[in-house]
């Protein structure tokens, strides 16, 4: 028997020590989580991406009473960008989550099928997409979507 370890890494910031980019594409994620459908869980999740060719594509997580038919805000975002935009790689991914009347002071960790999503994003592309997890306590920084989900699941993994 032989262990392995799988190792990742993240930074973590003040909103005051971001550039001046990621300031402003947290401030679109935190602006839309006012537009979540969130009737169920009140947990309202916004996301902003920053293609490459500048522009800026939003979503937030929408929910269903069929529980399982709604989808996260990563989701929501990635899709819509990849959908109207196909070549445009995306560069960065920020996600804020308010509830009980405020943000969540712990960045929001994204749930195991965004990160695939991500992943796959990335991988399209060929670059990194860098991911910015809100919190009013700190700013969670992955340098790529890889960094959520090390030993991840690709197309080529299809192949055997
Ligand atoms: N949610 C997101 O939109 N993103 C996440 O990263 C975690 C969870 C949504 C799904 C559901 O609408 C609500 O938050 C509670 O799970």
């Amino acid at each position: 028997m032989k262990k392995l370890c799988i190792k990742t890494s993240l930074a973590s910031y003040s909103m005051e020590e971001l550039s001046e980019s990621d300031r402003a594409l947290i401030l679109e994620a935190k602006e839309m989580t006012k537009k979540s459908y969130s009737p169920y869980s009140h947990f309202q999740v916004g996301a902003a991406a920053l293609l490459a060719d500048g522009t800026i594509v939003k979503g937030s997580n929408q929910e269903n009473a069929a529980y399982p038919s709604g989808l996260c805000a990563e989701r929501t975002t990635l899709f819509a960008a990849n959908a109207n935009h196909p070549d445009q790689p995306v560069k960065a991914l920020a996600i804020a989550c308010f509830t009980a009347g405020h943000f969540t002071e712990e960045p929001g960790a994204p749930c195991g099928s965004c990160r695939q999503v991500m992943l796959e994003t990335e991988h399209r592309f060929g670059q990194p997409m860098r991911v910015l997890l809100y919190g009013e306590k700190a700013v969670y920084v992955f340098d790529k979507a890889e960094d959520l989900l090390p030993y991840g699941f690709f197309a080529e993994d299809l192949e055997g």
